[in-house]
């Protein structure tokens, strides 16, 4: 169990079964934003959570097959691999991204304890602000 504590911010698909989960957004660790489609969440949100204080970010998107905008979370995962890759240029640790399907509570704690490990996301060796 690590000491810090981190800021994650979840972009969660509404239908992902973890939008409007009453048990993150108690957590005040946790910024969750619902969104409709894990492919609503553009590039940009996801630099700007990082710029803005994020140590993590986890984007929760519905199974492959199941995205209700037909090919949504496809996009999602193309991005985030793009993403991941601009985080490294960035000086970021790109496991500080995590793309998942469906999702539980206990996988964002998980996630969170992984961040957690990272330590503080250091802006000033980021590049970023
Ligand atoms: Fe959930 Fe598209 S509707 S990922």
């Amino acid at each position: 169990m690590n000491s810090y504590n981190p800021k994650i911010v979840v972009f969660a698909c509404n239908w992902s079964g973890i939008a409007g989960s009453s048990e993150l957004k108690a957590n005040p660790s946790l910024q969750v934003i619902d969104t409709m489609c894990s492919g609503r969440v553009d590039p940009s949100f996801v630099l700007q959570a990082f710029s803005s204080g994020a140590d993590g970010v986890m984007i929760i998107g519905c199974p492959p097959g199941d995205c209700h905008f037909i090919s949504g979370n496809y996009k999602t995962q193309r991005i985030v691999m793009l993403l991941r890759s601009t985080l490294s240029q960035f000086g970021i640790e790109p496991e500080r991204l995590k793309l998942v399907w469906g999702s539980t509570p206990e996988a964002v704690g998980e996630f969170a304890d992984r961040v957690a490990g990272l330590g503080a996301l250091s802006r000033s060796t980021a590049g970023v602000n």
